[in-house]
């Protein structure tokens, strides 16, 4: 097997200044990089990382190989990879298999490359790793893992298994993979929902994504946001953090939620709260952030206006149905590089983003660095985690230790020269007495 696939060596140059531009705004990971180039804790360990192959993931990808490990990566959704950056990886003797725009094929099969190089350790974004080692074990058959099986012929699901230690999770919908496996009884080695952690999921999730999305929206269209009739759909971690950073830029901004509580938030929040059908008639900008299925289709796109954008945030490319915007159209062009517009029978005509995939990823570069600095640090302090704790961890979903998601903060802090308060030892006494107030 090639040591790498991707697209275009030659683009390392390039590649490489984009990754110091993110390491100079990712403090944290490296002060981490720093401790593991000493402590080497993955040494003679092979990680695999099926992550989105940005210059934020290469200061991931490189402080792993200081800490030991040989780093394999393949790309968490097809139109993610930044081709340059990972041009600048492969010379740093990272085996990337991405490359932007990959067809389907290409993408399982280099899931099937990395998974062939027995990882001892698995990070993911979206679980597609772990449950194509999954699907393997418990045979499940399907295009994907047909593909997949192919490109990883060689090796047994056996072999596989023997050499995990654990996994780590990044986001929201490969959380929720993963735990369902572990509710059917089915999960087959440890994983640790980093998404879960708060240093992780109270600041990528809304601060990240909710700046990213309208950048990538942005980018991709150029419109004004302010004064625009902006829809967001789910009012989760991060929905909300679309829906204020739009509101904060002059959008008027809908959400269409299907928890309760949520919504109510979203109402005492001052947003307008709607059903998707009503919120149809009147958007002209809609935004996806569920993690569900469908939740834009046919009976909405029948009500939407002339010219609307659509545009996901969540994890797969299903919340807007694409299958329903095909049948209703009479073609489709591709108006510029991230746009393609469905134009239906009455002349309507409604422009789709990055094919209804991460808009953020595809039309843009993902999360600032500051923010990643975050996940990345939680990631590889979880992947070290692992590694001494293996022998005592389940076959469960573990949650990321407190003590690790308090020390991310509390360097991210340090690096942003800021101070917090300590309590006094009699505030300390105070405040866990039953006595207090009196
Ligand atoms: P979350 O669970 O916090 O929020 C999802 C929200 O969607 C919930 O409030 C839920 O009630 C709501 N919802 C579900 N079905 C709905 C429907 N049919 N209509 C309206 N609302 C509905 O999850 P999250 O952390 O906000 O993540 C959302 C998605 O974004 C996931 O797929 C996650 O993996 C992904 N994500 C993407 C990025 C990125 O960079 N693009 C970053 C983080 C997370
Ligand atoms: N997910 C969202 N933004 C990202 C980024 N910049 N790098 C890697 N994964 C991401």
């Amino acid at each position: 097997m090639k040591d790498y696939l991707i697209k275009d060596i030659s683009l390392s140059s390039i590649g490489k200044k984009k990754i110091e531009w993110a390491e100079a705004q990712m403090p944290v990971l490296l002060m981490i990089r720093e401790r593991f180039s000493k402590e080497k804790p993955f040494k003679n360990l092979r990680i695999s990382l099926c992550l989105h192959v940005t210059k934020e993931t290469a200061v991931l990808a490189r402080t792993l190989r200081e800490g030991g490990a040989t780093v394999y990566m393949c790309a968490a959704n097809p139109l993610s990879t930044q081709d340059d950056v990972a041009a600048a990886l492969v010379e740093d003797g990272v085996h990337v298999y991405a490359w932007r725009g990959m067809d389907l094929r290409s993408y399982y099969q280099a899931i099937g490359y990395v998974i062939s190089f027995l990882p001892n350790i698995t990070i993911d974004d979206g679980a597609d790793v772990i449950s194509t080692i999954h699907k393997f074990y418990y045979k499940i058959d399907s295009e994907d893992t047909r593909i997949i099986r192919e490109a990883v012929k060689e090796i047994s699901i056996e072999d596989l298994l023997k050499n995990i230690l654990g996994g780590c999770e990044e986001t929201t919908t490969g959380v929720i993979r993963i735990k369902s496996l572990e509710k059917e009884g089915k999960l087959l080695y440890p994983i640790i929902a980093v998404n879960e952690a708060l240093s992780k999921s109270l600041f990528d999730n809304p601060v990240g994504t909710g700046q990213s999305t309208l950048d990538g929206i942005m980018r991709a269209t150029n419109i004004l946001l302010a004064g625009r009739d902006v829809v967001v759909v789910g009012f989760g971690r991060v929905g909300s953090g679309i829906a204020y950073r739009a509101r904060g830029m002059g959008a008027r901004v809908t959400i269409v939620e299907v928890d309760p509580i949520k919504a109510l938030r979203a109402a005492m929040d001052g947003f307008n709260v709607e059903s998707m059908k009503k919120a149809a008639g009147h958007g002209e900008v809609f935004i996806t952030a569920t993690g569900n299925i469908n939740v834009i289709r046919r009976e909405h796109f029948e009500l939407m206006r002339d010219g609307v954008i659509l545009a996901n945030a969540g994890h797969f490319d299903v919340e807007i149905s694409k299958k329903d915007l095909e049948e209703l159209s009479i073609r489709r062009e591709k108006t510029s590089e991230h746009i393609t517009t469905y134009i239906l029978k009455d002349g309507r005509r409604l422009h789709l983003l990055a094919d209804g995939r991460v808009v953020n990823l595809a039309c843009g570069e993902g999360h600032p660095s500051a923010v990643m600095d975050l996940s990345f640090s939680l990631q590889a302090l979880s992947a070290e985690y692992i590694v001494k704790n293996y022998d005592k961890m389940t076959k469960t979903v573990i949650p990321v230790p407190e003590e690790l998601d308090k020390i991310v903060a509390i360097m991210k802090l340090r690096s942003m020269g800021l101070e917090i308060e300590e309590m006094t030892e009699e505030q300390k006494r105070y405040s866990e007495s039953w006595l207090m107030g009196t």
